[in-house]
């Protein structure tokens, strides 16, 4: 059993992406090629906002938005520690401070009752995340930006596709960040990344900054990066996109179906009213996670922790002067999180085998203790 399965889905998809590639192989503009074009327009238009630009990963895309706010020394942006060490990475990159704000228990996400009493004369954006493949209350965070005048930036790297009130993630914010590394909602077969944005001068700005900081050829007004997608990876995702709304109906269904069958026996997703989950990540609490994990292991079930450790217990952000119990949300999830197999072709057959191992190994302390018999 795979945790994710890209082998099942390129051979699915085999034909179209087979015949995407070999027309860039033809044509040989392989950077900025019109894929590029084509693949932004079409993102766009999924999305549902004027602009959509692509970059080389998820992580350049997050930086050329800070970069384009124009964010750097002295200046605080706010985010969660419990996420990828990208959303904290990016702040640090530009010269900025991240500033953390603990999670809902619940949902993992950002607890926008926490953001005002972290914002300071310095803060210059907000920078949520929508772990695991659902979206934070962006009406509850938009408020509170608003009122304070500053930026959001949705984090979207895992919730691509999902929705909030029936407006889709990346779409709802001052810009909208998402990243195409293969095993994402949408992935491609590489590095690769996207920005959303309605606002016009942003969005020439990000363009500019994702290549060279340059307007036009030879005139660089920024300080920009190579931040550029391949050519070959917008191919590979135009050919994948006419299927990623059933791939995110199956990733529902499949997470829907994992959690009625579940709920008895551990913490399943909350997944919140207003939205649609894409699991990313169908990710548990148990007790016990590690040997759990192990056991799962032995009885041929994969499965990944995401994440051990929160941004503040990590080296590079020791000079933050956080410590342990500044972020208790965080820091329990980070020590009982467990993340299941998780893709659209996953058999009927291997979720059972993932849901009786789990109640299996959730059962044998419970005996142990006396707690059944
Ligand atoms: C929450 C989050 N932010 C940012 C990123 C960065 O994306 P990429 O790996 O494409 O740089 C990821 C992906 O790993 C992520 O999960």
């Amino acid at each position: 059993m795979e945790f994710i399965d890209l082998k099942e889905q390129y051979r699915r998809y085999k034909t179209e992406t087979d015949d995407r590639i070999q027309r860039v192989l033809a044509h040989g503009h392989y950077i900025m090629g019109p894929e590029v074009a084509e693949l932004e327009q079409a993102l766009a238009g999924y999305v549902g906002v004027k602009h959509a630009i692509t970059a080389a990963s998820g992580t350049d895309s997050l930086e050329i938005a800070l970069r384009t706010l124009n964010i750097g020394p002295g200046d605080e942006v706010i985010t969660v520690p419990f996420t990828w060490i990208s959303s904290a990475e990016v702040i640090g990159l530009v010269g900025a401070r991240p500033v953390f704000v603990d999670i809902e228990a619940a949902t993992y996400n950002i607890n926008a009752d926490l953001i005002e009493s972290a914002i300071t004369s310095r803060t210059k954006a907000l920078l949520p995340v929508s772990l695991f493949g659902q979206m934070p209350d962006y009406d509850h965070i938009n408020a509170i930006a608003a009122k304070h005048g500053i930026p959001v930036i949705e984090d979207g790297a895992q919730s691509f596709g999902a929705t909030q009130r029936g407006r889709r993630s990346c779409g709802v914010t001052t810009i909208g960040s998402t990243s195409f590394f293969p095993a994402k909602p949408l992935g491609c077969y590489g590095d690769g990344g996207a920005l959303f944005t309605n606002d016009d001068g942003l969005a020439e700005k990000m363009r500019a900054i994702r290549t060279h900081g340059g307007v036009k050829r030879h005139h660089h007004p920024f300080l920009g990066m190579n931040g550029r997608f391949d050519t070959l990876q917008a191919a590979v995702l135009l050919a994948k996109l006419p299927h990623f709304d059933r791939e995110v109906n199956e990733r529902i269904r499949i997470g829907a179906r994992y959690s009625s069958l579940l709920k008895e026996s551990c913490t399943v997703p909350v997944v919140s009213p207003a939205n649609t989950h894409v699991y990313a990540q169908y990710t548990i609490r148990v007790p016990d996670r590690d040997k759990i994990a192990e056991q799962l292991k032995a009885a041929g079930i994969p499965t990944a922790v995401y994440y051990p450790k929160c941004l503040h217990e990590q080296p590079v952000f020791a000079g933050l002067g956080c410590k342990w119990g500044d972020f208790p949300e965080s820091e329990k999830a980070s020590r009982e999180v467990l993340s299941i197999p998780m893709h659209p072709f996953l058999s009927e057959a291997d979720q059972d085998k993932v849901i009786e191992a789990l109640k299996r190994e959730l059962v044998k302390p419970m005996r142990a203790e006396g707690v059944l018999v």
